[in-house]
């Protein structure tokens, strides 16, 4: 993995003046932002603590020179890894825009400022979706940006029937991450299955009923979170595995919180063991009424309820739940998909849902 470290060469760029920008054209800015968030939504559930950014650099007749993500904590945030991409495919000269999913960050983390990075590149303009929600540090990345000398635009500034489903999906991307910003909490995502009889025990002898579409998707909600949450009905029932197998989940990952809700105990020794084996960091948790503060604690970002109807009736009586996507047999043999997000906003799943088809 690329670091930024190979681009921090300060402010003072070797480059031109920046009077003369010659801007990419609006259309390909467009494209710029689909590239972006199509190769940022590969990363999704890898990232945690920090939030999934794509960038794509574009010159000056706006065709896209590299397009990179943020792949996990500790490596290259997205606009040093297109630029290093540039760099290795020898059309640095050439990059004049860049096209960022989220506002590029002003502060020295683990990697030095992704500010650095663009002022000391031949970038002249740069083009942000949506505003940095992490007001524990300071932010104001693109007024830097701008009082160096850069120009800098939003999304938003183009006309709004082009920009709004992909504004949407720059702040889907970074949904759990704003969450986490505001509350200190882990975004929490319920998946819940009804028969058509509207129960979600499956019959005897079974642990899902649904389509396999439905349980694809499942794994991918799996791969996209940074923990599960389940409760002791459920592993005593069916003695889930949890972990990704549908798609391939991010290679190298690190141990998945497996949170199990039980205020008696009884989860059996051997089922937390083969957990560890799978990936998992698992533990169990007496009220489930402190899941997301714990997780949250934990730098989780988004966690998936995999759960039966007792811990379901809980979490939804408590409010302890962000998205609730329900997956409903229908007598046609079809499946109805419902996603509820509960304070009225975007959804995090829509990254999945949404991004490949319309970016
Ligand atoms: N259709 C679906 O989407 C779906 C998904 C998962 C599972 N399931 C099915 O659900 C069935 C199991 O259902 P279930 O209701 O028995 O299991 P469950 O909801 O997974 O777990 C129930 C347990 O959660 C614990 N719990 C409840 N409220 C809690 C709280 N406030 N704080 C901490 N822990 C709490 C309780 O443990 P204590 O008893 O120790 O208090 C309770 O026994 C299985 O047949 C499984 O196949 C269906």
């Amino acid at each position: 993995v690329t670091t930024c470290e190979s681009w921090d060469v300060g402010v003072a760029s070797r480059y031109p003046e920046r009077s003369d920008t010659t801007a990419a054209p609006n259309a390909a800015v467009l494209n710029g932002f689909r590239a972006a968030l199509r190769e940022a939504q590969l990363y999704v559930g890898a990232t945690a603590p920090n939030p999934p950014v794509g960038c794509a650099i574009l010159d000056a007749d706006g065709e896209i020179l590299a397009v990179a993500a943020h792949q996990c904590a500790g490596s290259a945030h997205a606009e040093a890894a297109a630029l290093a991409l540039c760099a290795e495919r020898g059309v640095l000269d050439r990059a004049v825009t860049a096209v960022v999913t989220l506002e590029p960050c002003n502060h020295v983390g683990r990697t030095p400022p992704c500010t650095h990075a663009l002022l000391g590149s031949p970038i002249r303009s740069v083009w942000i979706g949506c505003a940095d929600p992490n007001g524990h540090v300071p932010g104001g990345g693109a007024a830097y940006l701008a009082a160096e000398g850069m120009q800098v635009a939003w999304l938003e500034q183009l006309s709004p029937d082009m920009t709004e489903p992909l504004l949407t999906l720059c702040q889907a991307l970074i949904v759990p991450f704003t969450h986490h910003m505001q509350t200190g909490l882990a975004w929490i995502t319920v998946k819940q299955a009804l028969t058509m009889q509207g129960e979600m025990i499956p019959p005897v002898g079974h642990t899902v009923f649904t389509s396999e579409k439905a349980l694809t998707h499942a794994h991918r909600i799996r791969r996209a979170t940074d923990a599960i949450v389940t409760g002791v009905g459920t592993v005593l029932a069916d003695n889930p595995g949890f972990d990704v197998r549908r798609v391939p989940d991010h290679a190298g990952r690190a141990a998945r919180p497996l949170v199990v809700c039980a205020r008696r105990g009884g989860i059996p020794e051997d089922w937390m063991r083969r957990a560890e084996t799978r990936g998992f960091t698992p533990c169990v948790c007496g009220d489930v009424a402190d899941v997301a503060q714990m997780l949250g604690e934990q730098g989780v970002l988004w966690a998936m309820v995999e759960a039966g109807p007792a811990l379901l009736q809980t979490i939804r009586a408590q409010a302890l739940w962000d998205e609730w996507l329900t997956i409903r047999q229908m007598p046609d043999g079809t499946e109805q998909v419902t996603r509820v997000v509960r304070v009225p906003g975007v959804a995090a799943l829509s990254v999945l849902d949404e991004i490949e088809g319309a970016a």
